[in-house]
């Protein structure tokens, strides 16, 4: 059977191998729910400008609704010849309703129709995806109490850098998934337009209202010109962009903990649940899980890329290849929501491995810089007094020990200015106890931290 779409000027019939190639409904019959709500909406505002009559439009709605039930069921035949989710919806509701179904396409295209679709379908996406940061969030949060006197070295070029509560980790987190959350709802906004009514390409000679669809589609408001809005895909590109985000901040994160899991770091222990063992050897318990979050996330920025060279070079405005924007949008949400519901249990239940921290937290003179602020605060120049705690550092290392174990003799050796109260600030408890500025490790801070997150994520 010929495609509705091939009009009476097609003389010859559809090569097979086309609607092989042409076709999209093996992907985006994901988009029923979306088509046939739009489609009704359509419908309505048809019959409330008179283009349709009361009766066209109650048999359409009902019918679409049928069509509807059937594809929940999977008792719609999918056919390549009817190319996308669209024609055979529309096909399904002309076999049924013959003439009435044939006047639903009325100042509409696939063109504005497609756009619809995928824009509803992005938006409730979002929100899935903002619901499930907010989970991994809380979870981050709900370390923090457990955790609070944990002193865990911040790295910096992964070389030992200065000590830190372990919550300011778990904030550290909390804030990059915030920063996460809002791009997710800068990007709704602009999802959330109605394209509806621009039909192909230059709008409708036909007295149709698109802000009536719009607000029965729940969008915001309508776009502006038909030619930007038939060409447009900056929405998928957009929100492509955002889960790549969200999916880099998870693959960091998922790097840090397997090398956190280590013998070597020896910090945390990931819960079993989420490990996997080996085929061969009997000791191994792997971090499957992370490492599969740090390499899913490639196909999620690699979606983004194929999102980009996609657009790039297509000139005003719908052209076929915007269909292939579909395959990657879908699979960079399906796999940035598996990360996310992955990640959320993993942080919940990972336990800090509290004594071989503690073992080795005064190694790597994680002190050192607050030595140096400690000088600076008796009047010495930063610049002498970074020299000079080098020099510190350097004869505590030929001694073998931390800074807290250097004798005070060897302290007033190198430095006159040098008392017994320096030992206030040595010691990574002393150190990190002695930070103040906002935003820092200090004890108060970090609990002042944790008092407002607890209050934003109620
Ligand atoms: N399946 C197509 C897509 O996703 C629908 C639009 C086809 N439009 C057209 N003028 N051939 O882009």
């Amino acid at each position: 059977m010929a495609s509705p779409s091939r009009s009476g000027v097609f003389a010859a019939e559809t090569d097979q191998r086309l609607e092989a190639y042409a076709e999209s409904i093996t992907f985006d019959s994901r988009l029923y729910q979306q088509d046939i709500r739009g489609s009704i909406a359509h419908a309505d505002m048809l019959r409330s400008v008179g283009l349709i009559t009361e009766a066209e439009f109650t048999q359409i709605r009902s019918e679409l609704e049928v069509i509807r039930g059937r594809l929940d069921r999977g008792e719609l035949p999918l056919r390549f010849e009817l190319e996308d989710i669209h024609m055979h919806v529309e096909q399904a509701l002309i076999d049924a309703t013959g003439d009435v179904g044939r006047k639903l396409h009325t100042a509409r295209s696939r063109n504005d129709q497609v756009s619809t679709d995928v824009r509803m379908w992005i938006r409730e996406t979002l929100d899935t995806i903002d619901e499930l940061l907010v989970g991994l969030q809380r979870a981050f949060l709900s370390r923090c109490d457990e955790d609070f006197d944990v002193i865990l070295p911040a790295y910096t070029h992964l070389q030992r850098a200065q000590p830190v509560l372990a919550p300011h980790y778990w904030l550290a987190y909390i804030e990059k998934f915030e920063r996460d959350r809002g791009r997710v709802a800068d990007c709704r906004a602009r999802v959330n337009q109605s394209p509806l009514g621009i039909a192909a390409v230059a709008g409708t000679t036909l007295p149709i209202d698109r802000r009536q669809t719009a607000a029965a589609l729940d969008f915001d408001g309508i776009t502006a010109n038909s030619l930007d809005t038939s060409s447009d895909r900056d929405f998928v590109l957009e929100s492509s962009f955002v889960l790549s985000m969200i999916a880099s901040h998870l693959s960091g994160w998922a790097e840090e903990w397997i090398l956190w899991s280590t013998v070597e770091f020896d910090f945390i222990a990931i819960p079993q649940q989420f490990c996997t063992g080996s085929s061969i050897m009997p000791q191994k318990v792997n971090p499957d899980t992370l490492e599969l979050t740090r390499g899913k996330s490639a196909r999620v920025m690699g979606s983004l890329q194929t999102l980009m060279l996609l657009v790039k070079n297509l000139p005003l405005a719908y052209n076929r290849d915007l269909q292939e924007d579909k395959p990657p949008l879908f699979d960079a949400f399906d796999t940035t929501r598996a990360m996310l519901e992955l990640a959320t249990p993993i942080v919940a239940g990972a336990k800090l491995k509290r004594e071989s921290i503690a073992a080795r937290i005064e190694k790597g003179y994680l002190d050192a810089t607050t030595l140096m602020e400690w000088m600076i605060r008796k009047g010495m120049p930063q610049r002498t007094a970074h020299h000079l705690v080098g020099a510190i550092v350097g004869a505590a290392m030929e001694k073998g020990v931390p800074l807290a174990e250097l004798p005070l003799e060897t302290l007033k050796e190198l430095s006159s200015e040098i008392d017994e109260s320096v030992f206030e600030v040595l010691g990574t408890k002393n150190a990190v106890a002695a930070f103040c500025s906002e935003g820092s490790t200090a004890p108060e801070r970090v609990r002042e931290q944790i008092a407002v997150w607890k209050r934003r994520l109620a």
